[in-house]
């Protein structure tokens, strides 16, 4: 049973990091649409706003309830997030409110102590409930965009792996949610395995929206699709806590040099900054996990 300094803390951090992650998803289905089915694409933003909307609320509510190591563990924003987030756009014409980030520098860390009173538990969990329909919305939203491509009813500029893997992380932001709503003290015995594969598959998409002259960074993600296929293998049962560690930050720090190379113009891919910032996110978000 989770205690109420515990349920607030770990509802914020995970909302904190997901909501985000949401709202990403859609912008970069909304940017993957053709024309012809413009609807899907508005729809997308719809998205994007209802979870921007919800974001203000995690930030604000979040004030001073996340530990220190938490807010400086990258898995919210990086250095590149900002500029990252001008670019898509500037590029796009999709609209990428840039405030939210702003306002994230600011979110003062939890007291160690603090005390929080039941209305506090009640506003968190209000919030974890809005989160929950809006995801639930959208995990159906992605499953027939997923469906309609690969029975070639639908074409987009995302890879149907992609489509499966952003419904996949929609679909477990809700099993946590639903662990965080009943007091669970475990969220997830399977958060680590789930987090390998999903560096996996980010290993295997960036493989492939590389430029064809991108020898060299096509090569290091082929490497790291390599690794973590062999790890998947033999990681079935043990814990090898260090071992995964250890590949997480070197795939995050690939992530790092690969959105920085973006953000200077001097990577060539079909990927954004955004995207690949949005990867380093999740593996710092990983890492974090692995060391807490
Ligand atoms: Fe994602
Ligand atoms: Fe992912």
């Amino acid at each position: 049973m989770l205690q109420r300094e515990k349920y607030i803390s770990m509802s914020l951090e995970y909302d904190l990091f997901w909501v985000r992650i949401m709202k990403e998803h859609a912008i970069f289905i909304e940017s993957s649409i053709p024309p012809i089915h413009e609807q899907l694409a508005k729809q997308a933003d719809e998205f994007k706003q209802q979870y921007d909307r919800l974001f203000a609320d995690t930030i604000r509510i979040a004030n001073g309830a996340i530990p220190k190591e938490a807010l400086q563990s990258g898995q919210y924003y990086t250095r590149f997030t900002e500029a990252a987030e001008h670019a898509v756009q500037q590029l796009t014409g999709i609209e990428v409110n840039r405030n939210l980030t702003m306002m994230e520098y600011n979110i003062e860390p939890l007291n160690p102590g603090s005390v929080f009173d039941a209305q506090k538990e009640q506003e968190v969990s209000l919030l974890n409930e809005y989160i929950l329909n809006l995801t639930s919305s959208f995990a159906r939203f992605k499953s027939e965009l997923l469906n309609n491509q690969i029975s070639c009813r639908l074409f987009t500029f995302l890879y149907s792996a992609d489509l499966d893997h952003i419904l996949r992380e929609a679909l477990k932001y809700i099993e946590v949610l639903n662990a965080l709503q009943a007091r669970n003290d475990t969220v997830d015995s399977n958060y680590r395995q789930f987090w390998n594969t999903n560096m996996s598959d980010h290993a295997k998409s960036m493989r492939g929206l590389f430029d064809p002259t991108e020898t060299d960074y096509f090569n290091i993600a082929n490497q790291f699709v390599g690794l973590y296929d062999a790890l998947m293998q033999s990681s079935a049962s043990g814990m090898q806590n260090a071992e995964d560690l250890n590949d997480a930050k070197q795939i995050s720090e690939f992530k790092a040099k690969t959105t920085q190379g973006l953000i200077e113009c001097k990577v060539r891919a079909i990927m954004s900054p955004l995207y690949t910032d949005h990867l380093l996110r999740e593996a710092n978000h990983y890492i974090y996990l692995l060391q807490t």
